[in-house]
């Protein structure tokens, strides 16, 4: 029983037991959680990630319970992140938080006895979101190890790019990033990583296995301004000319205008199957963290 705040909360060896569990998940549907509750502490707006862990916990025979807008809470009274997860936790057995500052899920985890799983901090990290990452590539690719990735977008502010960058340090791959120079990524997150910046997706389409896009994070911009970054990165069918037959396009999604949907239909879109794994491997994380796996 642990918190996941950060992707390397887990070791290598974890994640691959995630990844593998996932793949019996597909087509899983035991209750082996019956009689255990899952919390969704949303403070933000999400369709994928907690829908996923509602199903993923359905689907294991738990419940559910929780919030997708802070509106209808005490937390609009003023209530503390802290003091509401010393409530939380006796309503259920895992918490799954959603928060727009970065480092609040580790304060609600601190004052929780029972599991906390980040599903975003502010533009800090998504750890769920890189597992499922992973697993696609597992899919798309069978292997993880020697593959090419070209991360793009905003780097600067994409808590997803984090998590993910993070979770490659433990795997050999070369891995580009593509952004603007005022949405590059910040140095931390490359740690322990081969990897080159460059500026245009031109310049590596032709190297790369995967081709990670990614949405200009607008709601978290500071001084940065949107309406000139916005369509810096656009996939065409024009660009993917030279692309490896089997890249793959990945997508944390929502999708703004990053990628035309003319690519929707191309054997090199990956981005909706990605979305969809995200299931199998929130089973194998709930079931590991609480401990049926
Ligand atoms: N990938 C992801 O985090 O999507 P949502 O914001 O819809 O949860």
């Amino acid at each position: 029983m642990k918190d996941l705040i950060s992707i390397q909360d887990f070791s290598k060896d974890e994640v691959l037991k995630i990844l593998d569990t996932a793949r019996r998940m597909e087509s899983f549907s035991e209750p082996v959680l019956k009689g255990k509750i899952m919390a969704t502490l949303f403070f933000e707006p999400s369709t994928r990630t907690r829908l996923s862990f509602e199903s993923a916990m359905l689907r294991l025979g738990g419940q559910v319970l929780g919030f997708s807008t802070p509106s209808a809470t005490s937390f609009s009274k003023g209530e503390s992140l802290s003091d509401a997860a010393r409530m939380i936790e006796k309503y259920c057995d895992i918490m799954v938080v959603r928060n727009p500052v970065d480092g609040s899920v580790k304060e609600i985890a601190d004052a929780s006895s029972v599991p906390v799983i980040n599903a975003g901090d502010g533009s800090n990290e998504h750890p769920t979101q890189s597992l499922t990452d992973l697993y696609s590539m597992m899919k798309s690719h069978g292997r993880i190890d020697g593959l090419s990735i070209a991360m793009v977008g905003d780097l600067k502010y994409g808590r997803t790019v984090h998590s993910l960058a993070k979770a490659l340090s433990y795997f050999k791959c070369k891995v580009y990033f593509v952004s603007p120079k005022e949405l590059m990524l910040p140095a931390e997150y490359a740690a322990g990583l081969d990897y080159e910046h460059v500026t245009e997706i031109s310049k590596v389409i032709g190297k790369v296995d995967i081709l990670y896009m990614t949405r200009m994070q607008k709601e978290r911009f500071g001084s940065e301004n949107y309406e000139a970054l916005r369509d810096s990165f656009v996939v065409t069918k024009e660009l993917i000319k030279e692309a490896k037959p089997d890249m793959k396009i990945f997508h944390p999604l929502p999708r703004i205008n990053e990628i035309d949907k003319e690519i929707d239909n191309t054997r090199h879109a990956y981005y909706f199957e990605e979305a969809a794994n995200g299931v199998p491997v929130r089973k194998a994380l709930l079931g590991h963290i609480l401990g049926v796996f």
